[in-house]
């Protein structure tokens, strides 16, 4: 198959390119990065450390030449300065460039994306459709990767265009599950969503551990007792609620005596407006990631006229 299942695409005289790169299910992929920073290196290290591809299947680009030898010497792949080179050796081409650079990246791109490439990007706001208009190549992934993607602990929300044929989205699946949990969404809103939930949430909730370990330190707790009760706390309540079939409201009634310590301190969090905060922020993060989708479709417009 072609990896982006978009066949008989005429846009270009390039058939003959693309039937050499065709690939059975079994081949390891060949992916490229256009932008090697810290989210590249992510998906660089979950990919080598599941061993789902190998560093000579790997090729990532990005301005500077330091960069570029600090990943050779550290992964082995093949990192250089060269976005196209990168495009001509991939089948997979992973767009890991801030929101602010895709514009011109694109234009760049856009004379050497094949009618065989999968265009996989995981930059924030930037919807499909800009994508595939600025690469003039339909058959795109949008990914929502988080932080603790870096511990193969991470929340990738995904969706795809129609073009991108089901064994395809196999194989992405797969990708994205080097670096953790993924779930595909067939809705793109979906992803905006995902950006504010899962995309912000990691930095929510080192702010919610931060003002925690202040609050028991604030109590008399020491620093290094804050941290280690505060951190396991989180994580086995985390597990609880994913172990247990219940609503978390009933988990929440379950700990909560009449007069109690716990019906104190939730009477607190309800005066200080805490859930509605809360609310405010991830709606504040949602509606940014819609502004920049609507800045990037601008901007892609604009180099394109
Ligand atoms: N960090 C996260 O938690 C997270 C989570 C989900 C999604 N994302 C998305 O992932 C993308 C990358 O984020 P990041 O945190 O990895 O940022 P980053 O570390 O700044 O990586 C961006 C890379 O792009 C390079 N670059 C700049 N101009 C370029 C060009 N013209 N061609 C090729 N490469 C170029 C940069 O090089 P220089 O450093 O030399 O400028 C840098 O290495 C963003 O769009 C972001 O929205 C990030």
């Amino acid at each position: 198959m072609t990896i982006s299942g978009a066949a008989g695409r005429a846009r270009r005289p390039r058939a003959r390119v693309a039937r050499s790169r065709t690939m059975s299910e079994n081949d390891a992929v060949r992916i490229g990065f256009v932008g090697s920073g810290v989210m590249a290196e992510v998906m660089i290290s979950g990919l080598l450390t599941r061993g789902v591809t190998p560093p000579d299947h790997i090729w990532a680009s990005g301005p500077r030449e330091e960069r570029a030898a600090d990943l050779r010497a550290r992964h082995g792949i093949q990192a250089s300065t060269d976005n196209l080179a990168v495009v001509d050796h991939a089948e997979i081409v992973v767009l890991a460039v801030k929101p602010q650079t895709l514009a011109k990246v694109l234009g760049q791109l856009r004379p050497r994306i094949r009618p065989d490439h999968l265009v996989m990007s995981i930059i924030a706001g930037a919807r499909m459709g800009v994508i595939a208009s600025g690469l003039d190549h339909p058959a795109v992934v949008r990914c929502m990767p988080n932080l603790p993607c870096q511990i193969h602990r991470g929340m990738t929300i995904w969706t795809a265009t129609q073009e991108v044929a089901p064994p395809v989205r196999e194989r992405v699946r797969h990708i994205l599950q080097t670096m953790g949990k993924e779930i595909y969404v067939p809705d793109e809103v979906d992803v905006d969503r995902a950006t504010a939930v899962n995309g912000t949430g990691p930095a929510i909730i080192a702010h919610f551990v931060k003002a925690l370990e202040d609050a028991a330190n604030f109590i008399g707790e020491s620093r290094p007792l804050a941290r280690e009760s505060v951190l396991q706390t989180i994580i086995g309540t985390a597990e609880l609620i994913l172990a247990s079939h219940r609503h978390v409201g009933e988990l929440i009634d379950g700990v909560t005596s009449p007069g109690g310590t716990t019906s104190r301190a939730l009477h607190v969090l309800h005066q200080g407006r805490f859930a509605a905060v809360l609310t405010d922020a991830i709606d504040a993060a949602y509606r940014r990631s819609v502004e920049m989708g609507d800045k990037l479709d601008e901007q892609v417009r604009t180099v394109k006229s």
